[in-house]
């Protein structure tokens, strides 16, 4: 257990390191937070209008969430991967650096499953992709990538990861409350529209 803890510990501060305020930042974009929805993720960088600062946040933002899977899982097994995995996401949407108040965890959470397992990865990703280019709405990307990984899950493996995926739709709703709030008002702007 004491284990365990010590791989929440390392997801939680790879999962903290905010790099879509680090990049809008050092590239000179301004203020994340004094743009668009405020969030820290890759759809609002876009909303700075550079293409490539959005491309890297959501590569970076994915990256950290594979990253702590894959050194967890190699130093630890697959119990300490999905523990790493929960509290990567959980550093993103909760970072101690900026008083917890983080992002949305959807670049984290593609990351993380692609890294547990690469066929719920892309099958998210997929999900992601189809509702985005029918909807043009990032966040209806990533609440039908959320709401389909558990299907995904159950499908495509064995399932040890179902309990996961159902704690990891959750928190992508909650954060999402915003948002749901916006498409249901119909005021929820466009993918790269602010
Ligand atoms: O990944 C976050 C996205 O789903 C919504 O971001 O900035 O439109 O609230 P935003």
């Amino acid at each position: 257990t004491s284990e365990l803890l010590q791989w929440a510990v390392v997801g939680y501060l790879l999962g903290s390191i905010p790099f879509g305020l680090l990049l809008a930042k050092v590239m000179g974009l301004g203020n994340l937070r004094e743009i668009g929805s405020g969030n820290i993720g890759a759809t609002n960088v876009l909303r700075t209008g550079n293409k490539a600062a959005a491309a890297l946040t959501l590569l970076f933002d994915a990256a950290k969430g594979a990253a702590a899977v894959l050194i967890a899982r190699a130093y630890a097994g697959e119990d300490a991967a999905q523990i790493a995995a929960l509290f990567a996401f959980l550093g993103h949407c909760f970072p101690i650096w900026l008083g917890f108040k983080g992002g949305k965890g959807v670049a984290t959470f593609l990351g993380l499953w692609l890294a547990l397992d690469w066929r719920v990865g892309v099958a998210c990703c997929l999900s992601w992709l189809v509702a985005a280019a029918i909807w043009r709405i990032s966040s209806v990307g990533a609440l039908a990538a959320a709401a389909l990984s558990t299907t995904w899950v159950l499908v495509l493996t064995n399932g040890q990861s179902f309990i996961l995926g159902i704690i990891l739709t959750l928190l992508i709703y909650w954060r999402h409350s915003t948002n749901v709030a916006r498409i249901k008002a119909g005021t929820e702007p466009k993918i790269g529209k602010s």
